[in-house]
């Protein structure tokens, strides 16, 4: 029953999407989430590899390093769906400049704090973009990613609880 409703709602939404907006297709859309997704990965993978540097003890730098690079691996991967559905990588530095900003505002250890936020906000964005696609090669792929971000979730935490 529940499913039911869910399709129903989901037809009348895309009845909707194409009166109002003709032109906006569920591959336009695609594209344009996955270059926001690109643009956090590329933002939080900056900002992780900034903070590592000021960490003192080494093997919690090399952590949180290797968390930023596997943030880039992530973008890479978005990268390539992209590519592949004859989209363009076309990030969005503007927006993320801003919110990086205020990032850097942070000291000390807020400012690894804000980056733990920020990464929330990528994972919620993911588990949320699962649910609303219907693109089955592009939730598998996102699905993946977030398998990293739940470890990463656990690695982040314990980098925070060792520092304070
Ligand atoms: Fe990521």
């Amino acid at each position: 029953m529940a499913m039911e409703a869910q399709a129903r709602k989901r037809s009348f939404t895309e009845i909707l999407k194409s009166l109002l907006m003709p032109h906006f297709s569920e591959r336009e859309e695609i594209l344009k989430i996955l270059n926001e997704n690109y643009s956090k990965e590329i933002a939080i993978a900056k900002l992780m590899e900034e903070y590592s540097e000021i960490i003192p003890f080494d093997f919690l730098r090399e952590k949180l390093k290797k968390v930023a690079s596997e943030e880039r691996g992530h973008a890479e991967k978005l990268k390539q769906k992209i590519i592949e559905l004859g989209g363009s990588v076309n990030p969005l530095p503007k927006i993320f400049d801003v919110r990086m900003e205020t990032i850097h505002d942070q000291r000390g250890f807020r400012r690894l704090v804000a980056v733990l936020e920020f990464d929330k906000e990528i994972y919620e964005g993911y588990i949320s973009q699962i649910n609303k696609l219907e693109d089955d090669k592009v939730k598998n792929l996102l699905r993946e990613i977030v398998e990293d971000e739940e470890r990463h979730k656990d690695i982040l935490m314990d980098v925070v609880m060792k520092l304070c």
